[in-house]
């Protein structure tokens, strides 16, 4: 049996010179099983004909809302409904823009919208197109949404232009898709427990001490942890965008001390724990409920105290066979802190992410990680999206927990 076995999948093909790739991917996830319908925009038939998409997959080319001479209605809701999967390869500039917002002007764009599971984009195009804002703006767009990237490979471009910006290999995007299906559930019946996001601690009613984390990463994880069937509890500081997910259940704090009480709550019954948040880890001495006033004072001092390290608490009371995941952040002699931390807070595995790496840690839609363990495991990682991210660590964690049950 085919390891694509009857899976749906729409292969969008949008108008670029790598199109000519897609009839070759076509017929690797024909061959692999699955059932494939072609949605092409308009400008993608420049490029590569239906005949020869529909003679590969079997199956009309769908393009337009409604057949011209027969007026037969082609309905997005439902492909979007009958996909398992939507792959959209190759994704140009224009598209990934209609989709990052919505601009739903053909056929493609209203399947997207309405697609219910999974949806991957392979982007190709000229490399200067690739790195411009814009396109960044809108893949960084769809990979919050939940979209996964295929991110364009380096080499000789149509232009002639040698960079980023080749579509994946067809082959690339095969394994991709089979990795989706494989590991899609394979988290039923576990709970997750993530701390996310920074603490406030309060000076005054208007003031506070907190720090720039977004919940971005910690999100990205809770998301993908969800995805693959876990049952996921979200103890979040202050942010500014929560995740659309509703399966979440996310409850709010918003000092390092409330942060505590309710992750000792949440872990208690965790089979994994993630502390992703970035708690502060001094909090004023004492709260004035009126606001301070500066007049009359050169200078102020606050007295700060010591909050209590959360991810230690919780392994003092860790659930027999459970595992936690701490991550570091750190400026200098990376490593060996993070092994030292591992250590003393009785952590399984540590993620780390350096400052030093543009794109990487607070504020940033992408990270670039290194991931450890207590077993001597360690493995680095390039530059990601967070939800790819939150795919590696997850992948780790569960290689971890399976070697900690067969012990
Ligand atoms: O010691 P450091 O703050 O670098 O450790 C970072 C790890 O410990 C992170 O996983 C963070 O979420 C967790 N932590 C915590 N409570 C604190 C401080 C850090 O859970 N008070």
């Amino acid at each position: 049996m085919g390891s694509l076995e009857g899976k749906h999948i729409v292969l969008g093909i949008t108008g670029g010179i790598a199109a000519y790739k897609s009839a070759v991917l076509l017929r690797l996830l024909i061959k692999r099983g699955a059932e494939v319908q072609v949605v092409m925009t308009p400008s993608a038939k420049e490029f590569i004909t239906p005949v020869t998409l529909s003679a590969l997959s079997g199956k009309p080319v769908v393009s337009e809302f409604f057949t011209a001479n027969t007026g037969e209605w082609h309905s997005h809701v439902d492909l979007g409904l009958w996909a398992d999967l939507m792959i959209v390869a190759p994704a140009t500039a224009s598209t990934l823009g209609k989709m990052a917002n919505g601009i739903a002007d053909n056929m493609l764009v209203t399947t997207y919208l309405s697609a219910k599971e999974h949806v991957m984009v392979a982007p190709a195009m000229d490399l200067d197109m690739y790195a411009s804002p814009s396109t960044r703006r809108n893949l960084a767009t769809l990979a919050a949404d939940g979209v996964e990237i295929i991110e364009a490979a380096e080499g000789e471009l149509a232009s002639h232009l040698v960079g980023k910006g080749r579509m994946a290999e067809p082959e690339e995007i095969v394994e991709r898709a089979e990795r989706f299906f494989s590991r899609r559930q394979d988290m039923v019946g576990m709970k997750v427990a993530i701390t996310v996001g920074p603490t406030y601690e309060k000076i005054d009613p208007v003031r506070f001490i907190g720090n720039y984390s977004s919940g971005k990463m910690g999100f990205a994880l809770a998301e993908e942890c969800v995805s693959r069937g876990a049952e996921v509890i979200a103890v979040t500081g202050p942010v500014a965008a929560y995740p659309s997910d509703s399966r979440i259940n996310i409850v709010k704090v918003e000092s390092a001390l409330e942060m505590n009480e309710e992750a000792l709550k949440a872990f208690r019954t965790a089979d994994i724990g993630i502390f992703a948040a970035a708690v502060a880890d001094y909090r004023p001495e004492t709260y004035s409920d009126h606001k301070i006033k500066r007049e009359g004072k050169d200078e102020m001092i606050i007295r700060l105290v010591k909050n209590p390290d959360i991810s230690s608490n919780v392994s003092e009371e860790k659930k027999e066979g459970s595992i936690l995941v701490g991550f570091a952040l750190e400026t200098d002699d990376a490593l060996d802190n993070a092994h030292k931390k591992l250590e003393k807070k009785n952590l399984d595995m540590i993620v780390l992410n350096s400052l030093e790496d543009k794109g990487a840690g607070f504020r940033t839609d992408t990270n670039k990680v290194t991931v450890i363990a207590r077993d001597g495991f360690k493995k680095a990682f390039p530059l990601k999206y967070k939800r790819e991210v939150a795919a590696d660590i997850v992948d780790i964690i569960l290689e971890q927990q399976k070697k900690i049950k067969i012990k």
